[in-house]
């Protein structure tokens, strides 16, 4: 045994094949199952695409740079869990290109900020932050109340997302700009496709003033919607669970 391994020590290309094929052992096992696997994402109930409404107002808060001050990802950890709710699952930011998850906190969390307030109070908290609550540093939206939403090309919005994985479908494409309107405008009768298409869709006028479809709208309905799509209490993951 000492004698063969001598003929490996001394024999440096013998033993260059020998490390070769004892790591690519290691890289086999552990690259290979992914091309297997259809997703490493666990399936959850409820996530869906991103209404047009709700991608628009996505795109306004990556314009407006909202993810510097705001993370999209509730860690595992008690202090996290007691104040933002359940844990963020991977499958909750499945549709997200590119993902909110940020890793930087100075104001809080929004995984779960949806139906936390109502639209009244994120309209004068995007206004004016310190009218609601006096000690923030947050900075003040006010224009976005007064900026039309311009979604004209949120079709084509929805088919980008289609190319990298969304799975919006013809009928949602071809409804983009119709399902816009039936969101922004209260008691739209449109508002019962677009919840068909969208289930859990919240529908009204969103920024308190009916005469327009503002940018401020597509805004709140956005955070209206963070965290509300999937019942966390009844996921139960694979592993362990924190409740
Ligand atoms: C300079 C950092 C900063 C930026 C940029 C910022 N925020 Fe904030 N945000 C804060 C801070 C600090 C708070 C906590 C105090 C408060 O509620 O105003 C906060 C609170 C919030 C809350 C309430 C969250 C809760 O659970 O109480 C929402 C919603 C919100 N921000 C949305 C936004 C959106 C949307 C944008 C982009 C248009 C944005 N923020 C940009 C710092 C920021």
């Amino acid at each position: 045994m000492a004698g063969r391994h001598e003929k490996i020590e001394k024999n440096s290309f013998l033993m260059l094949v020998l490390i070769l094929i004892t790591i690519s052992i290691g890289g086999i096992v552990e690259i290979a199952p992914l091309f297997y696997l259809e997703s490493t994402i666990e399936r959850v109930a409820g996530m869906r695409p991103y209404t047009p409404l709700e991608l628009a107002g996505r795109n306004i808060y990556i314009r407006e740079g909202c993810y510097v001050c705001h993370s999209q990802m509730i860690r595992s950890l008690r202090d996290e869990v007691d104040r933002y709710g359940h844990y963020s699952l991977a499958a909750e930011s499945m549709y997200d290109h590119p993902f909110q998850w940020g890793s930087k906190r100075t104001g809080p969390d929004l995984a779960r900020v949806g139906n936390r307030y109502s639209d009244a109070w994120h309209v004068a908290h995007m206004t004016r932050p310190r009218s609601v609550v006096p000690e923030s540093v947050m900075p003040g939206y006010p224009f976005l109340a007064r900026r039309l939403l311009d979604y004209r090309r949120i079709a084509e919005d929805l088919r980008a997302n289609r190319t990298v994985g969304v799975p919006y479908s013809d009928v949602m494409i071809a409804n983009a700009v119709v399902d816009v309107e039936a969101q922004a405008q209260a008691d739209a009768v449109a508002a019962a496709d677009l919840i068909r298409r969208y289930p859990k869709a919240q529908a009204r006028d969103f920024d308190g003033n009916p005469d327009a479809i503002t940018e401020l709208d597509a805004l709140i309905a956005y955070l209206q919607m963070l965290g509300t799509l999937v019942d966390v209490n009844a996921f139960k993951a694979a592993g362990n669970s924190l409740r």
